[in-house]
């Protein structure tokens, strides 16, 4: 979920709304805004915001709170969204995170004579915030998040106070400090439009915003933050002529690698990286398979042990931890792989995070931050950050064997310029007529394979399987048809002839392949049904164009289906619950 808070001079409504579509890739299940004018007015509807924004235009004043949800606590509905008021609906109250305890405390609370209209968590926050509210809305909140268990941030405002209170408890809160203005975000994304300053809010702060003053308090104590400047700009954000922004971020991956190499590592993260003498990575999704891939190209190429560990699985089931822990996460925030990083630090081990997001929460725990030079990627379906976090990982690699690579990881961005032009309209066609669609390779490109499903399944809905190649015909097998293509990866690198005896094995079963090989391969392209063709290249250049060809295969096989390539269904860019 995403919230949004305004507090100034200007009407709240047009700088909610407008924040909310910034922030709508967090989850696009509901959205809701209220405004405290005259009266506490709220808005709140199922959908997407453009469609449902033409009916916020009557909520006035220039105090106002807003969310986009992700639906955990209750299905997505009109009622569920938030805001959610108290019974004489003077308190309004946005949130993201999970209140474990909310069927404990709501139970309380009806029998106090307290009535529910959602089936959500949060309504319970703005009922506790009613029974301690006299006047002093800051007192109000600080006197209820203790008895809150779990994770939130809050956003807070009542009828006959002019301010907003904001609370942080294990899910993202900046604040951007404009000229007599105030605004609240998840992230940093809705402020760009309106200022460069920000100040993050730490665990456990509480702060009161009225338009000139901003008071946080931490442990009952006033505390001072450091406001710092972002470095991205509103510009970044924009569709500039692209169908999707997935189709825009695509494009923007050679400078998105590009620039990353460019940023170098700082000493201190090449100190941490050079005294390790084993590696584990904690990531979720898209990020998991950067991880794995990492494992595969630096286990080979500086022989150094390398741990891949699924955020989600890690808090429950840590394995002995010995040496660097590297959380990645493009954008920071998600639960489970801070869970598992706050693990790692909590066993003394050294804490690097690669992430996308200056001042996200994973840079605030880990001991020092790898910043990927991405720039904000908006569509669901992560692309560029994934590129520039394989940038980050072989930088490294790079470190770990004294600039071996130096050469190739400063020329790569121009192979991955190559590909972006390379046709693959009858692999599409394949793509867009299968149910099932199998993506295999060996070595680092099995979990590029992994990613290729990956993508595949989350935009076009296809269902695909990323498959180790020679693990097929321990079971997969069975379910190849004429009807099932396969999506294979064969370049020339140690495993070569092993995968185009795989590839045989598969074309004997009647599935038609599509292989992905390196130009002038006709060998290759002489037993396939649909040859793709990548750069001649160093092995770690041919991961990166490898990729960029499934994702315009998963691109351009949503397209053809009519999907919403930007905002798939059911999905969030950001999973901030565990
Ligand atoms: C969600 C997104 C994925 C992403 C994953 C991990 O599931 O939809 O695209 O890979 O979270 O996100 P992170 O920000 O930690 O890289």
């Amino acid at each position: 979920c995403g919230i949004v808070g305004y507090i100034g001079r200007r009407e709240a409504t047009p700088v909610l709304i407008q924040g909310l579509k910034r922030l709508e890739y967090r989850g696009y299940d509901s959205f809701g805004i209220a405004t405290v004018g005259s009266a506490i007015e709220v808005y709140k509807r199922t959908g997407r915001i453009s469609d449902g924004e033409a009916g916020a235009v009557g909520l006035h004043g220039c105090i106002g709170i807003g969310h986009t949800r992700w639906a955990t606590h209750g299905e997505p509905s009109d009622v569920n969204a938030h805001p959610h008021t108290d019974c004489a609906e003077k308190i309004a109250v946005v949130h993201n995170g999970v209140i474990e305890n909310y069927s404990e405390l709501k139970r309380q609370l009806e029998e106090r004579g307290h009535t529910f209209r959602s089936e959500t968590d949060t309504e319970v926050i703005a009922h506790l915030i009613e029974e301690q509210y006299d006047g002093d809305l800051l007192a109000a909140v600080k006197a209820i998040l203790p008895k809150l268990i779990g994770s939130y941030a809050i956003l807070a405002i009542a009828e006959d106070s002019q301010k907003i209170v904001a609370a942080r408890e294990a899910s993202p809160l900046v604040l951007g400090i404009g000229d007599a203005e105030v605004f609240a975000a998840s992230d940093m994304t809705p402020l760009l439009e309106y200022t460069e300053r920000v100040i993050y809010l730490e665990d456990g702060d509480i702060a009161e915003i009225t338009p000139d003053r901003l008071e946080i308090y931490h442990g009952g104590e006033r505390v001072e933050r450091p406001i710092e400047l972002i470095s991205w700009c509103v510009e970044d954000t924009r569709k500039g002529g692209f169908t999707h922004y997935m189709l825009k971020e695509i494009y923007e991956q050679p400078q998105s690698f590009y620039e990353t190499i460019r940023a170098g590592i700082s000493e201190r993260v090449r100190k941490m990286v050079m005294e390790a003498d084993e590696i584990t990575l904690v990531a979720c999704g898209t990020s998991y398979h950067t991880a794995l891939i990492f494992k595969y190209l630096a286990e080979s190429l500086c022989s150094i042990p390398v741990r891949v560990e699924m955020g989600s699985e890690f808090k429950y089931f840590t394995p002995p931890l010995r040496g660097l822990v590297i959380a990645v996460s493009q954008s920071g925030e998600t639960a489970d792989t801070i869970a598992a990083l706050k693990m790692a630090k909590a066993r003394n081990c050294p804490t690097l995070a690669i992430t996308n997001m200056q001042g996200s929460t994973v840079t605030r725990i880990a001991d020092q931050t790898l910043l990927m030079r991405a720039g904000p990627e908006i569509s669901v379906a992560a692309t560029k950050s994934y590129i520039a976090q394989l940038a980050a990982l072989m930088e490294i690699i790079n470190v770990r064997c004294e600039g071996a690579f130096d050469d190739v990881l400063s020329h790569a961005h121009l192979a991955i310029e190559d590909v972006l032009l390379q046709e693959i309209k009858e692999a599409v066609d394949l793509c867009a007529k299968a149910e099932h669609i199998f993506f295999v390779g060996r070595g680092p490109f099995y979990p590029v394979s992994m990613e290729g499903a990956l993508k595949m399944k989350e935009i076009s809905y296809v269902h695909a399987e990323g498959y180790a190649a020679g693990e097929l015909k321990h079971g997969p097998f069975a379910l190849l048809t004429s009807e099932t293509p396969v999506v294979a990866i064969c370049t020339p690198c140690p495993t070569y002839g092993v995968m185009a005896s795989n590839i045989k094995e598969m074309k004997a079963r009647r599935a038609p392949i599509i292989a992905i090989g390196v130009f002038g391969d006709t060998e290759l392209a002489e037993i396939v049904d649909i040859f793709i063709p990548i750069p001649k290249t160093h092995l770690l250049v041919q991961v990166l164009t490898a990729s960029v060809v499934l994702q315009l295969l998963a691109y351009h096989t949503a397209c053809a289906l009519q999907r919403d390539v930007d905002k798939p269904r059911n999905l969030a860019k950001s999973v901030t619950v565990e």
